[in-house]
């Protein structure tokens, strides 16, 4: 697309951190809340997130309170059992196993996968730390590859040159809710005999190629946390076609024991219970139009944005569909505010009224997690020669990652897709705004 920077009619105005006034006013903004909260009819109450709470919701909790049902062994046909097999049909897989949280769901796939011990899985730095937590709960090294910097995706390229003999598997992660490059990442999977746990986390109905996100690697894990865009508190699940491998992720997340009674490994206990899937199972009814209003949205902001240099849309790899957009991400190109850097043009868009940051404050390695806490453990010295973890410290620096974090990197939220195009076009004039006047940012 052109970079035709369309004139906005708000040139001539005073930028409101220096005494003007706001593009988005305080008063706009809670009128922008209320609509959001409303989105869908039957909405009772609204949620800061995004998730209405609706009467069914209610009523669904409700009737698993009175039933006495509130353990899915207490029933085949309860409501996880009911809400595995929708959310598998949802997403085009044969199986589904509902775990108490998105992190449970990747350590329960890291696990039955027979992942243990003195084999690496190779992960993205830019992520939620249950990514991490969940191989490093099965006790294997967790090896971070460098990112794209324009999508904030997993480079493939770094992935592949960190493979080595150990390594078992690839955890791409969908950050944003956006696809990462599954297409080369499958191949390199192939090519080395690796599994592939996609981390769907953030990308309920996000479609890549014709296909779900989830649906791709061999297991595909979801978060149903209370922020994301169809949540229960703490839930998530596991889908996947392979019969084998889907029975052993049960297996695993009921603490070893398998569907017929029989203890067959190491557990933990990850099972969803009965009120989780019960708050889950009506949202399932409007999580689609909600998605629609959401993608529609965002692919509207995105090319409102594209007219303008400076604040780019993440880049999508071809094949990307519609999209979750859990996050709406940007790229901050400071060359074209004046050098100023990302926090100076975001203290100006947010006295506009737009609020806007950095998403991730840092990678994973650069955090104490994996650094100076699990390379100095005892029990990884154990696991690990001292060549091993030596190189490991020496190939920690991730420069890609280190500049999405610290320079590019900005992130709407995971509301403002939920908007109005009304408001779209008014957070794209606070840009606009900002921009006409950069010459003004050096001084703030
Ligand atoms: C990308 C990603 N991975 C994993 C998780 C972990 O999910 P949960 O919080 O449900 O354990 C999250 C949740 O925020 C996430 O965003």
């Amino acid at each position: 697309m052109n970079n035709i920077f369309i004139k906005s009619n708000r040139s001539a105005s005073q930028l409101a951190v220096l005494g003007g006034k706001p593009v988005i006013s305080s008063k706009m903004q809670r009128k922008e809340e209320d609509k959001r909260n409303k989105l869908t009819n039957d909405v009772i109450v609204g949620l800061r997130r995004g998730i209405p709470i609706t009467q069914k919701m209610v009523d669904s909790v409700v009737a698993t309170t009175k039933s006495g049902i509130w353990s899915r062994i207490q029933s085949s046909t309860g409501t996880v059992a009911t809400f595995e097999k929708e959310w598998a049909e949802m997403l085009g897989v044969k199986y589904c196993v509902g775990t108490g949280a998105g992190t449970q769901a990747l350590s329960a796939a890291v696990e039955a996968m027979g992942i243990g011990p003195g084999d690496e899985v190779i992960t993205s730095p830019y992520t939620d730390i249950g990514t991490i937590s969940a191989v490093l709960f099965s006790r294997a090294l967790v090896v971070l590859a460098d990112l794209d910097p324009e999508s904030f995706q997993l480079d493939p390229d770094d992935v592949e040159r960190r493979i080595n003999e150990n390594t078992r598997a690839i955890i791409p992660v969908h950050i944003g809710g956006q696809p990462a490059n599954m297409e080369r990442i499958m191949a390199i999977a192939k090519k080395h005999n690796l599994m592939v746990i996609e981390d769907a986390c953030q990308a309920h109905f996000t479609e890549y190629q014709g296909k779900q996100l989830g649906t791709i690697g061999d297991l595909g894990c979801f978060s149903f946390q209370a922020g994301k865009n169809i949540g229960c508190g703490e839930g998530g699940a596991i889908i996947g076609n392979n019969e084998e491998l889907m029975d052993k992720c049960y297996t695993v997340q009921n603490r070893g024991i398998n569907r017929q009674g029989k203890a067959e490994r190491i557990g933990p206990k990850y099972r969803m219970n009965e009120f989780e899937a019960a708050l889950l199972l009506p949202q399932l009814e409007n999580a689609r139009d909600v998605f629609n209003y959401r993608n529609d949205n965002a692919w509207y902001m995105n090319s409102l944005l594209r007219q303008l240099p400076g604040v780019l849309p993440q880049k999508l790899y071809p094949g990307t569909g519609a999209c979750s957009w859990w996050v709406f991400l940007t790229q901050y190109k400071k060359e074209h505010f004046n050098n100023v850097p990302r926090n100076v043009f975001l203290q100006a868009l947010r006295a506009e009224g737009v609020s806007g940051s950095g998403y991730i404050a840092d990678g994973f390695h650069r955090t104490d997690v994996i650094t100076n806490h699990i390379l100095d453990l005892d029990i990884y010295k154990n696991m690990y020669s001292p060549a091993r973890l030596k190189q490991y410290r020496e190939e920690l620096p991730l420069p890609n990652c280190d500049k999405v974090t610290d320079e590019i990197n900005i992130s709407f939220g995971s509301v403002q897709m939920a908007s109005s195009k009304d408001h779209l076009n008014k957070i794209f004039d606070a840009i606009v705004k900002v921009y006409e006047n950069r010459d003004k940012l050096a001084s703030l």
